[in-house]
């Protein structure tokens, strides 16, 4: 049989360490012949548009290199599948693509948007008794997938949220003047990648002051008090606020997506200008935007080999004879960190969103505490050997003509 794989959703550094994972696993199951990419997820499957993942990855090195490139090299997308008990239109295309093409089994990976459609479709099949497995294999920065102890990608996002952050450390504690530093972080309804810049406390840093994450209420009233607080103790104070948080009406821009999640970005500016208005000190807003998803220079070694592990676990699941499953990872071990990949049904984790558990967030619900940090810091550990060129980190790509 052939096998086909799409990457969908927001990027991350670790998408595609999870396609080599499933392409060097298929490469070694002699039952399985063509292993196709769809191209803009499972848009490409729609109107079948795939490449030969065997003609575009030929060696090796190739492999290497495509682990440390960040984002999706096959493209992403935003796509909901309607319910096809109401519309099924779009289902008969995604079979008559992987009919055609003899595709026996096919690979998601993405967030819980994305396991919506291995849910939808996996069902699908089973109402039309058709024999092809679907497997999603996970992947976010924001961290909020139920059942997994984590997902790819939220790793490294967070090892470059929390570099950064003490980067910023340093720079904001040259000047004799108070100065109140906003640093904005993405992640949605979830704090995950927000709290975990509180590692930054585990090596003696007193930064960041402050950490507010969606699964609190926010008062602008409540934030001031709390930034007078901390200039009295600190010079340079440093806030982490999750992208999420409540604001009012206007700070957003409102628009949505496929999905109906409202696109984040601005609260830093917001909580910027406030300062300065109701303080008046020297204050900086800084949105780290998409280079938390996107800075593989600074990936954790943890998050890339465990988004190959995972990738390659789905193939295996697949031949198993599974379908309408999720690869998750299960924490088994604290110290020394070990953790199992075991499988969920796609319901478990589609459309569902998991919260910061309450006690790792401070009474004050403004800060992360200490005892959380034993869960973020096995995640972020190790660098890879990053192929460079010119001085700059190499990256894989497929010509922009064969994606077309
Ligand atoms: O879901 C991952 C994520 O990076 C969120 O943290 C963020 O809010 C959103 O994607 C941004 O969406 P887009 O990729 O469309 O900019």
């Amino acid at each position: 049989m052939n096998i086909a794989v799409a990457q969908s959703g927001g990027p991350t550094c670790a998408i595609n360490a999870s396609l080599v994972g499933v392409f060097k696993e298929a490469l070694k199951e002699p039952q399985i012949d063509a292993i196709f990419g769809s191209v803009n997820g499972i848009e490409g499957i729609i109107h079948n548009h795939l490449v030969d993942l065997k003609t575009l990855i030929l060696t090796n090195d190739d492999m290497e290199l495509l682990r440390q490139t960040p984002s999706t090299v096959l493209g992403s997308c935003r796509y909901k599948l309607p319910d096809y008990s109401e519309d099924d239109s779009v289902y008969k295309k995604i079979l008559e693509t992987l009919e055609q093409r003899q595709i026996g089994a096919f690979f998601y990976i993405g967030g819980n948007d994305s396991m919506d459609t291995v849910n939808k479709l996996s069902e699908y099949f089973r109402q039309e008794s058709v024999d092809i497995k679907v497997i999603g294999i996970p992947k976010t920065i924001d961290n909020d997938l139920c059942i997994t102890d984590h997902t790819p990608g939220f790793g490294s996002a967070a090892k470059y949220v929390a570099a950064t952050m003490r980067e910023i450390v340093r720079d904001s504690s040259v000047y004799s003047i108070p100065s109140v530093t906003i640093v904005e972080v993405m992640g949605r309804h979830a704090g995950w990648l927000t709290a975990s810049s509180a590692v930054l406390h585990a090596l003696g840093e007193t930064a960041p002051h402050l950490i507010y994450v969606p699964e609190r209420s926010f008062s602008l009233d409540a934030f001031m008090r709390d930034v007078r607080q901390e200039m009295a103790k600190h010079k340079a104070v440093i806030v982490a606020v999750s992208e999420g948080i409540e604001v009012p009406e206007g700070v957003q821009s409102g628009v949505v997506d496929n999905f109906g999640h409202k696109y984040l970005s601005g609260i830093g500016k917001y909580l910027e200008e406030a300062v300065r208005k109701e303080i008046g000190c020297k204050v900086r807003s800084i949105e780290l935007n998409v280079m938390q998803r996107c800075s593989s220079h600074l990936s954790s070694k943890t998050d890339i080999d465990e988004a190959e592990a995972i990738g390659s676990e789905g193939v295996k699941c697949a031949l198993n004879g599974d379908t309408g499953k999720v690869m998750v990872f299960r924490r088994v071990n604290e110290m020394p960190y070990t953790i199992v990949i075991e499988t969920t049904s796609a319901a478990n984790i589609a459309n569902n969103e998991k919260f910061l558990p309450d006690d790792f967030i401070t009474p004050s619900g403004n800060n992360i505490c200490d005892s959380a940090l034993s869960y973020f810091l096995p995640l972020i550990q190790g660098e890879l050997n990053t192929i460079m060129e010119q001085g700059i980190p190499k990256h894989f790509a497929i010509q922009e003509s064969v994606l077309k």
